[in-house]
């Protein structure tokens, strides 16, 4: 199969929700669907052995969050599905961010009971910003929950885009009596349970009012009225739309149940956008120059969106996941670290099939591969096949919360550089060492980064630390054309520069009025509140 062929049979998304409106539940029922496993239960079950493997993921199993992403693969209908998990805890928005840049699509899972959740919330704003196009998931209809209008409503308010309603619940709660499938005009039933196969559930035509209307009375004309006023409301499915990120189509369900999950299995392949092209600089005779790379483009590139501690306590390897942007990888390639203009040398290359790794065979643009690596790969990191370019967009933002490292045993000073350096490669928090000597920074946009940071320190390095609050409270990236005033600049805040793990300057703030100040004084000077990788 040619490349563009492979690529275009490709779909990668992120499944986005508020904690508890059902995320793992429905990844479970996609990957038990494709027929990528064959019992329930197993994506829980993925789950509680990484806490058996982890010393840090105890974190997670104390507060029950998810602080870690991950990442599966299935094949339904000839096509290559790749899920990227989220983190459901906003203090790990920044991870979050950085695997929606990974992704092509992004599924939106709801709790009908309480409509679009805080958490949601901002992660719309993140798929908004890069024009993600976002299918929608009405979950637990099963349950007492709120009328499907006033939710759709709620999500067009919250997204900012039309609804296009593809499904549409008859009754809910105790008298929920299944979906209407709107362009097939047909009535899906509902039938509590976990056992049942989406293809078992009976289904009748819609022209069959009078049988559907003698089995769920007032509330199959309750449905017929109201799916009235939504497809009024509504504008015509637009697919151009919706892959603008302007339309999202809304499907109704009950994950647990198995009910309506087959839709959405479907929508992924039917409406979800194959991978596109992405932006990246090249240098060129010393200059940068913007270059589109095409997913079918015949050399290999790939951007690293996430690197991660090892899961097995006794090794120090990281897996680095990189989402193929171009190219073909296959085992044995000889792959270069643009930055450092390094061979990439990975102990293993591992593509992440629901719960097991796999030794990578061939991977195409959309596929996310894991290199083990034992270091030498940073987050934004390109690797290519050979071509000098390297791919933009991949955000650091600047932290607002600040704490300073206290070691409590001098001896262990070697272990907590590398560990504070293989941290902040990792992204699990920003490190900044300040110019003027001292203690190091931590900086976090969520306050459990640090609690996650001290945990891994200890469990990782065996460096025991104390973590201090200090003055600052912001910091912006700072640039200049002239190397001139750059220095005056420095000259002039001494106390007030720092270094982060990219090796990058960085101006520390203690109040709003800093930047501002500092800005009047020096308007040359650009202050960045956004790191790129670049
Ligand atoms: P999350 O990943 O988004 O945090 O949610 P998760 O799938 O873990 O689901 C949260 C709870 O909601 C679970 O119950 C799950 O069984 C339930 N749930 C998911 N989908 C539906 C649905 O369609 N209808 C109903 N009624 N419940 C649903 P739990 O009691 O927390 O866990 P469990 O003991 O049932 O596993």
């Amino acid at each position: 199969m040619s490349y563009a062929l492979e690529t275009r049979r490709r779909r990668t998304f992120a499944i986005i929700s508020h904690p508890d409106a059902g995320k793992t539940t429905l990844t479970e029922k996609l990957l038990l669907f494709s027929g990528a496993i064959q019992i329930a239960g197993a994506v829980k079950g993925r789950k509680a052995s990484r806490h058996a493997t982890s010393d840090w993921m105890e974190i997670e199993k104390q507060r029950g969050i998810s602080v870690a992403s991950s990442v599966m693969q299935m094949l339904y209908r000839e096509h290559v599905i790749n899920l990227l998990d989220t983190p459901g805890h906003k203090d790990f928005s920044e991870d979050t961010y950085r695997v929606l840049t990974a992704v092509d699509s992004a599924l939106m899972v709801i709790d009908a009971a309480n409509g679009v959740e805080a958490q949601t919330r901002r992660l719309i704003e993140v798929c908004r910003q890069r024009d993600t196009p976002i299918i929608t998931f009405v979950n637990k209809m099963d349950r007492e929950v709120r009328d499907p209008l006033d939710l759709l409503d709620e999500v067009e308010r919250e997204l900012g885009m039309p609804c296009c309603p593809m499904t549409w619940p008859v009754g809910q709660g105790k008298s929920f009596g299944g979906i209407i499938q709107l362009r097939a005009q047909t009535m899906t039933l509902f039938e509590p349970g976990s056992e049942r196969r989406p293809q078992d559930f009976e289904a009748l035509p819609l022209a069959d009012a009078h049988r559907l209307r003698a089995r769920f009375g007032a509330a199959f004309d309750a449905a017929m009225d109201s799916m009235e006023l939504a497809a009024g409301a509504s504008p015509a499915w637009d697919p151009a739309a919706f892959l603008a990120g302007r339309l999202t189509p809304v499907f109704f369900g009950s994950g647990v149940n198995n009910f309506g999950v087959l839709e959405v299995l479907d929508a992924l392949v039917d409406m979800a956008p194959p991978p596109g092209p992405r932006r990246s600089t090249l240098v060129l005779d010393g200059q940068r120059v913007v270059q589109t790379v095409q997913p079918e483009d015949e050399g290999f590139s790939g951007v690293v969106f996430k690197v991660q501690a090892n899961m097995d306590a006794n090794h120090r390897d990281r897996i680095a996941f990189v989402r193929v942007a171009s190219g073909r990888y296959v085992p044995g390639m000889r792959l270069k670290v643009q930055r450092s203009a390094k061979e990439l040398r990975p102990t293993s290359v591992v593509t992440f099939m629901s719960q097991r790794r796999e030794a990578v065979e061939q991977a195409y643009a959309g596929d996310i591969i894991g290199f083990t690596t034992h270091g030498g790969v940073q987050l934004g990191d390109t690797i290519t096949d050979g071509a000098s370019l390297q791919f933009t967009g991949l955000p650091f933002f600047a932290p607002e919360l600040f704490m300073s490292v206290v070691l409590l045993n001098p001896l262990r000073a070697k272990q907590l550089q590398q560990g504070l350096a293989q941290l902040g490669e990792e992204g699990a928090i920003q490190v900044f060492k300040p110019d003027a000597g001292g203690h190091m920074l931590l900086g976090a946009v969520g306050a459990l980064q640090f609690d996650v940071v001290q945990h891994r320190l200890r469990a990782e390095y065996d460096a025991n630390v104390r973590l201090e609050g200090c003055q600052y409270t912001g910091a912006r990236w700072i640039t200049a054309d002239d190397p001139a005033q750059l220095r005056a600049f420095t000259d002039a805040y001494p106390l007030r520069l720092a270094h982060d793990a990219a090796g990058t300057l960085a101006y520390l703030c203690t109040s709003p009025y800093d930047v501002r100040l500092a800005q009047e004084r020096f308007p040359e000077i650009r202050f960045h509140p956004l790191r790129e990788h670049a």
